[in-house]
């Protein structure tokens, strides 16, 4: 299962007022200028060459039988793939030659140790390892000793910056003194050892179910996500921790040597300021507020921990970075398509995100600018599932300078070069995936794709299946985008930073988890930084606290003086079970200034199901935005 954004939970807080809310409800103009200014951000770069070129795997064996791996098809014996390997590349490692990636190997012999999930190292510079391949094994063939406790899971493989260690799923491989690209570094050499998160006030039992971690680049730090249901519906929280290694663990399963997540804090803390808060019959939407809906890494020097937050505009879902320390909050993009896969280079200097944009996925929720995130205290696990069509994304890769989108600046498409023909290295058929990495020089990229697949073409599906062009017809490939201008940008290793993050909250085992407070239904009114006005309607569901519908009516609304919204906008959400997510939409919306756009729905309403677990859209009636004389659709049923 990979969940992402649904981030209700950790946003349905309408928490204690803080100092920054307290000025704002007394003299909502008082912060008018901080706000409206912007900071002189430099000249957008020009685009620049990026030559992008595919790394080798292991053969593919179209029979995926025990022994149909033969030496016909690989010579050294070292394996086979199926069309299908369940690839995920990760990071480099630091030597900037080598990239980690997890797969599955199949069609071995019973007594080949190249069978199942495995973790592998690629080859960047088109050499061999000494047997010749192009890519080494680092789990295949482990003895059993040395990798007890471990996970099954092989997600985001990571690699430290001692090169001799790699995380990969909820596991930490360790080849001792020897650094993983060598020859030295051999199965009987390597440990693999669990990661636990302690969620017992005794310390007993299982550890707690985490995913999607991130390495801290001082190698001491990790961050990690972790599921709640809240409300009848799932969200997330996201946290930080120390990883310490426990030779000889005295209670807590697994009790073999394991890392034990230590000094954990929660980034969430129900007593800050909530992006929607209320008082008296004001509502504020605070820019300001800590929104951490899912983590998705750290900055190149790990002063900022990056993630999925509440929407700074209406449906427009993007990726934020707050400081560790400060608790100060960046908005990393601000195109209104999807992104959120990221990762920022070392020297924090450029981003790197999986992204919609460019495919106009997400155009009908969200090309209408300058519309405050208010009905998104409900819609947002919907708006940020239609990004998909079940396994198919919609992601390419984007390169953005630090300063992000601004004016006609949305950055620059990795991979826009190719021709676009079946199997180009531009082709749309070709989907990014989770996550594209920065090399440790800042001069080359390493992302992985997938192929269209059926059921998100094929049979019922209107959109014909593409045929691979890959060897052996494999639906997975890792790309490496090489950034030909740049020079090598030296970095200085990153110190240990702080166990403690100020504006989270402790982490103690066994403890309730912190449950944000929902904002009171009431009528408010939503006052414009600039001009105008809202009033606005939350709305419990029947015998519930949670707001289900949230209704808002513009008066010559503008926060930005640059898009004036007129009109009014009512959306219902229920729950059909935790995942399954029902949206009642009635939307009647326009915008003058900078464009002419509105945003309207059919006669009747638009009505959407999405089970957020899945993303397969399917909704009956319309809405539509248009933006200048162009209409955007949302996607068919089912496609
Ligand atoms: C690996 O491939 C085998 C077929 O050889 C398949 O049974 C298994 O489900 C695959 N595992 C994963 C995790 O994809
Ligand atoms: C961090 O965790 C360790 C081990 O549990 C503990 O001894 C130490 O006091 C903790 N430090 C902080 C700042 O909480
Ligand atoms: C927006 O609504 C206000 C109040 O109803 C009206 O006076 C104004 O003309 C409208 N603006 C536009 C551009 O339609
Ligand atoms: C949308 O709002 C406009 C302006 O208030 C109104 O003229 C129009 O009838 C509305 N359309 C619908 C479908 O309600
Ligand atoms: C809105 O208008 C600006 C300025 O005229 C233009 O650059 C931009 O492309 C327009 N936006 C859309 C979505 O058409
Ligand atoms: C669309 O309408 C059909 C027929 O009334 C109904 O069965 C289905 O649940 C509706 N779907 C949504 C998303 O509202």
């Amino acid at each position: 299962m990979r969940l992402k954004a649904n981030t209700r939970a950790p946003f349905l807080g309408a928490t204690a007022l803080t100092l920054a809310t307290s000025a704002l409800s007394t003299n909502p103009g008082a912060n008018l200028q901080a706000i409206i200014t912007l900071p002189d951000l430099p000249t957008p770069p020009q685009p620049e060459p990026i030559e992008v070129t595919e790394l080798p795997l292991p053969p593919v064996t179209l029979d995926e039988r025990e022994g149909s791996c033969t030496a016909e098809i690989n010579s050294r014996g070292t394996g086979c793939i199926g069309q299908r390997p369940n690839l995920q590349s990760g990071s480099f490692l630091p030597d900037d030659k080598h990239v980690l990636a997890s797969l599955n190997f199949t069609g071995a012999s019973v007594s080949s140790i190249y069978y199942g999930p495995q973790l592998i190292i690629v080859k960047t510079d088109g050499t061999t390892f000494s047997n010749g391949d192009p890519w080494k094994c680092l789990t295949c063939g482990v003895p059993e000793g040395q990798q007890l406790g471990r996970s099954p899971t092989m997600d985001y493989p990571q690699a430290f910056s001692d090169g001799k260690r790699a995380l990969f799923g909820t596991n930490i491989l360790d080849c001792g003194p020897w650094q993983l690209a060598s020859e030295d570094c051999t199965a009987e050499r390597t440990h693999i050892y669990p990661i636990r998160w302690n969620v017992q006030a005794d310390g007993s039992g299982e550890g707690g179910n985490i995913r999607e971690l991130r390495r801290h680049p001082d190698d001491v730090h990790l961050g990690f996500n972790a599921m709640v249901i809240s409300g009848g519906t799932i969200g997330q929280f996201g946290y930080f921790a120390r990883l310490q290694f426990n030779p000889v663990p005295a209670s807590g399963i697994p009790l073999t040597p394991r890392y034990d997540l230590v000094n954990v804090t929660t980034l969430f803390n129900p007593g800050s300021l909530s992006p929607v808060s209320v008082k008296g019959s004001n509502i504020f939407v605070n820019p300001q507020a800590i929104t951490v809906g899912e983590l998705r890494g750290f900055s190149g020097r790990g002063n900022e921990v990056t993630y999925l937050g509440y929407p700074a505009e209406s449906c427009n879902i993007d990726v934020f970075g707050v400081d560790l320390t400060t608790g100060a909050v960046r908005r990393l993009t601000s195109n209104p398509e999807y992104v959120d896969p990221v990762d920022i280079s070392p020297d924090d200097q450029w981003s790197v995100v999986m992204d919609t944009r460019g495919s106009g996925r997400q155009l009908f929720l969200a090309a209408m600018r300058g519309v405050p995130p208010i009905v998104d205290l409900v819609i947002t696990a919907i708006t940020a599932s239609v990004r998909n069509n079940g396994q198919r994304r919609f992601f390419q890769p984007w390169l953005l300078d630090r300063h992000g989108d601004r004016g006609s600046y949305s950055g620059q498409k990795i991979n826009a070069a190719g021709g676009g023909s079946l199997g180009s290295v531009n082709d749309p058929q070709w989907n990014g995936m989770a996550d594209p990495k920065w090399s440790h020089d800042g001069t080359a990229i390493v992302y992985w794709q997938q192929m269209t697949h059926f059921p998100a073409c094929g049979g019922a599906n209107p959109l014909p299946c593409p045929k691979s062009t890959e060897p052996g017809g494999r639906i997975d490939r890792i790309m490496i985008a090489r950034l030909t201008s740049r020079t090598t940008v030296p970095q200085k290793p990153v110190a240990p930073i702080s166990d403690t993050v100020p504006w989270g909250l402790p982490y103690i085992p066994g403890s309730e988890l912190p449950s944000p407070k929902p904002l009171p239904p009431g009528s408010y009114t939503l006052i414009g930084k600039v001009s105008g006005f809202a009033t606005v309607s939350l709305i419990a569901g029947a015998g519930s606290t949670f707001i289900s519908t949230v209704a808002v009516t513009y008066q010559d609304f503008s926060d930005d003086g640059e898009n004036t919204i007129n009109g009014s906008e009512e959306v219902t959400v229920s729950y059909k079970s935790p995942t399954l997510n029902h949206a009642d939409w009635f939307s009647n919306l326009t915008s003058t200034g900078a464009n002419f756009s509105t945003k309207i729905t059919s006669p009747g309403g638009f009505h959407v199901d999405i089970n957020i677990a899945k993303n397969i859209f399917t909704a009956n009636g319309t809405l539509t935005t248009t933006v200048d004389g162009v209409a955007y659709l949302q996607p068919d049923n089912y496609t």
